[in-house]
């Protein structure tokens, strides 16, 4: 699909590592490179044409995300990427909302930058963090949050696709629970948004994280989509420019509401236009259609994978383009290695998702992520490469 767009592809590689990060598309990279080279300037400061652009491009961003995955656009603050996102919940709103004793209700198969905030939180308030146990196929179920949930649940903050057994939690059916309960709900999209139709206002959701590097944009952005009352509610973590109406030599200060607030300084201008540019590109192949696409390669790729003695398979099930393998007896990392010398990448490894490797009983894996320039030519050379994988120790040693 669409692989003429990416012009890394004319290198003879096959790029299965999108969950770290995707290929870029060259109208992402020529929007970027039109605000460099014809309308250069800082945003909500001049009065200059190319000033006034630059506020039209960056703010008009908003409208593309809100647009994307059904929120206002005054829900849409623009930080970093996904760990900025996630970081900014816990400690913008939830330091201030939490106490001694609530509890917070995770998976063990979430990434680190949905783990660590909890548990710096929790080493700082006394919160409790309760784990909703996985099922045999270390996917999480809704059954699972249900039973978790005590009248001391104050949050649940999961992944809405984990990034290495690629199950599809449902997230309706927990946003419903939680707005039954009072619960936060804080959603990890960062291995969903850039792959299917998400829909926050549906899913009742309170906060949802991204990241426009997994999704065909630019490193050094993504989005947190914060319910407009809760936005109220949040301290900024950093201050400066650009996020304060005034402050005064008595000490006095006032900030801005809404997503300003939380953007001081200057931010990453070109990145956020690229980023715009990326989901109008993605809007136009369809998410269902890059959705439909990865399923059905990946399904593709088990009935070739499983033909295979020697490879054992962790997820075959979960309905996403993520698939967690390794050859019987070899250290992940080597594998990686080998695929390497035939122009094939994937990530090895236990992918930041360390409380996993436990409930696996596996250290490490090799994850092949699709995405939507992954075609069927690819899936038959990694097979063909780990058909002689008896030649490993010729290449790794
Ligand atoms: N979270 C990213 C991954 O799964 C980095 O590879």
């Amino acid at each position: 699909m669409n692989r003429e767009d990416f012009p890394m592809l004319n290198q003879d590689i096959v790029y299965f590592d999108n969950g770290a990060t995707t290929l870029k598309p060259k109208v992402v990279i020529e929007k970027m490179m039109e605000y460099y080279q014809e309308y250069t300037s800082n945003i909500h400061r001049g009065d200059y044409d190319a000033a006034i652009k630059t506020n039209e491009a960056y703010d008009g961003v908003r409208k593309i995300v809100a647009h994307f995955v059904n929120c206002k656009p005054e829900e849409v603050i623009f930080t970093s990427g996904t760990t900025m996102s996630i970081n900014t919940v816990v400690f913008s709103y939830m330091r201030k909302h939490l106490h001694k004793g609530d509890e917070v209700i995770l998976s063990k198969a979430e990434h680190a930058s949905n783990v660590l905030p909890w548990l710096k939180l929790s080493e700082e308030l006394g919160v409790v963090i309760k784990y909703a146990p996985l099922d045999s196929n270390m996917e999480l179920k809704v059954e699972s949050i249900e039973k978790t949930i005590t009248e001391k649940t104050k949050v649940i903050s999961i992944a809405h696709v984990s990034n290495v057994i690629g199950d599809v939690r449902d997230i309706k059916a927990i946003g419903k629970l939680c707005s039954e309960k009072g619960i936060i709900f804080n959603v990890d999209g960062a291995q969903s948004v850039p792959h299917m139709k998400v829909d926050f206002k549906d899913s009742n959701i309170d906060f949802l994280s991204f990241s426009a590097h997994k999704m065909c944009g630019p490193t050094g952005v993504g989005v947190l989509v914060a319910k407009e009352e809760l936005m109220d509610e949040m301290t900024p973590l950093c201050f400066g420019g650009g996020m304060n109406q005034t402050f005064e030599v008595d000490g006095s200060y006032e900030l801005k509401t809404g997503p300003s607030k939380f953007e001081a300084g200057t931010p990453p201008i070109a990145e956020v236009i690229g980023m715009g540019e990326a989901i109008k590109y993605l809007e136009k192949i369809g998410m269902e259609n890059i959705h439909k696409n990865e399923v059905e390669l990946k399904k593709f790729l088990v009935s070739e994978l499983e033909k295979i003695p020697n490879i054992i398979l962790y997820n075959t099930n979960s309905n996403s383009g993520i698939l967690a393998f390794n050859i019987d007896g070899v250290f992940a990392q080597d594998s990686s290695v080998y695929l390497n010398s035939y122009n094939i990448y994937v990530r090895a490894g236990n992918h930041c998702a360390k409380i996993l490797k436990d409930e696996m009983k596996i250290k490490n894996t090799v994850r092949v992520s699709l995405y939507l320039y992954n075609n069927k030519e690819d899936v038959l050379k990694l097979i063909e490469v780990l058909k002689r994988s008896a030649d490993i120790f010729k290449v790794v040693i």
